[in-house]
């Protein structure tokens, strides 16, 4: 186990769509446990393993809602079976630094995925726990939440993440 270095846009390695999972072993149960000590260390509402460089549908999220004891929930080869009504909300995310933005999302979902070993299960999701689960599910399919903003505020985005690129390539000098 062990926390793993996030990796950030523009790194190419997101932008590729992740394979299924097809071996539930003792490896696959590895990555989980260090997509989870990332996740909350980072801290992160979810990671999905891409974000690790790992190139398999499988993300963690925090279902903790605000309580002290973690509850981490683990979904391997996750999809949305239906979707209903949206909602506008502020997200970021742990591979786009210093940016937070509104992005229209579905508001309910019903989700099927698998545990670590195999099992398939199908859940409702709601509201933040909604906004979550689909964020990691574009992540696994090589989309980032910058994608969904509007061409300006993308364009303005990159600007200033060039800016803060350059900054701090001259502070490691
Ligand atoms: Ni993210």
């Amino acid at each position: 186990m062990a926390i793993k270095k996030i990796i950030t846009y523009p790194n190419p390695v997101l932008r590729k769509k992740v394979e299924p999972v097809t071996t539930f072993d003792e490896s696959l149960q590895e990555l989980a446990q260090d997509l989870i000590e990332t996740m909350y260390a980072a801290p992160g509402a979810g990671l999905a393993a891409n974000q690790i460089g790992v190139s398999l549908s499988i993300v963690v999220i925090n279902d903790s809602k605000g309580e002290d004891e973690k509850k981490p929930l683990v979904l391997v080869n996750p999809e949305i079976i239906e979707k209903g009504e949206r909602q506008v909300d502020e997200e970021g995310c742990l591979s786009v630094i210093d940016l937070t933005a509104k992005v229209e999302r579905y508001r309910k979902l019903l989700v099927r995925a698998q545990d670590l070993y195999g099992k398939t299960c199908e859940f409702p999701a709601e509201d933040f726990f909604a906004r979550v689960i689909q964020h990691e599910l574009d992540h696994l399919n090589g989309i980032l939440f910058i994608d969904r903003l509007s061409p300006l505020k993308r364009t303005l985005y990159k600007k200033r993440l060039k800016k803060i690129l350059q900054a701090q390539e001259e502070g490691a000098l």
